[in-house]
């Protein structure tokens, strides 16, 4: 079994990847692909660079040239839900694209021609992840549900309130889940996504974002996907 290991940024993945034994490196559609054994697993990591497009190129060649099992996404977000704190830990149980809008063609926020808004992740994984996190993190408040993904880093109080008032479940805010959920729909692979909370996506976000990536993110995620694998 392989499972790929996938964050946005270095800061997210910089741990993960030392880690790697006998690892090998192929470099496919701009992207370094890192192949070795983690803890014990056949893995593949990769950084999917931002964005919905990136990361839904990175999870097509997960799929289609290493057949990849599942797909883990480690990173940040920004807490939008009242609850969802800087330093907190969300395990995504479905996404949506917040800025997807063919209205009036289709209803807002609704995939055209896939009949739904929300992609799901996998359960299995995601309790796996989840109980991962409790071990990794265990003064972390976890939480667990819709992740919203969107090709806008959300850095004022204003757009946070908007997108909270339209989507009132929405735990947390990043720019590439909701690409890869639906890939991985297409192609039926599994996938798990966990995101430590880096800033409240409000006029703080900028200055909160930089320094938790620049201080904890890859401590985290190093912490959690060890936690997963063994
Ligand atoms: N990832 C981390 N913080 C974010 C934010 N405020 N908006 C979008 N993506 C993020």
């Amino acid at each position: 079994m392989t499972i790929a290991i996938v964050s946005a940024m270095r800061e997210e993945l910089a741990a993960v990847l030392e880690g790697i034994e006998h690892g090998e490196t192929d470099h496919i559609a701009g992207r370094e692909f890192r192949r070795g054994r983690l803890h014990g697993h056949e893995v593949v990591a990769v950084l999917a660079r931002i964005g919905k497009v990136a990361a839904a190129a990175t999870a097509t060649v997960l799929a289609e040239r290493y057949r990849v099992d599942a797909i883990v996404f480690t990173g940040v977000a920004g807490g939008l839900a009242p609850g969802v704190q800087r330093g907190d830990v969300v395990v995504a149980d479905e996404f949506l694209q917040h800025d997807m809008d063919a209205s009036p063609l289709f209803p807002r926020f609704e995939a055209p021609l896939y009949g739904r808004a929300r992609f799901p992740t996998e359960p299995r994984w995601s309790e796996r992840l989840a109980e991962a996190v409790k071990r990794a993190l265990p003064n972390a408040v976890l939480h667990r549900g819709l992740v919203v993904s969107g090709d806008r880093f959300v850095s004022s109080a204003a757009e946070s309130r908007a997108l909270r008032n339209a989507l009132p479940d929405a735990l947390a805010v990043e720019m590439e889940g909701a690409a890869i959920a639906q890939v991985c729909l297409d192609y039926g692979l599994a996938y798990a996504a966990v995101r430590t909370v880096s800033d409240r996506a409000d006029d703080e976000a900028h200055g909160d974002f930089q320094k938790f990536v620049e201080e904890t993110a890859s401590r985290h995620s190093a912490a959690i996907i060890r936690a997963l694998l063994t």
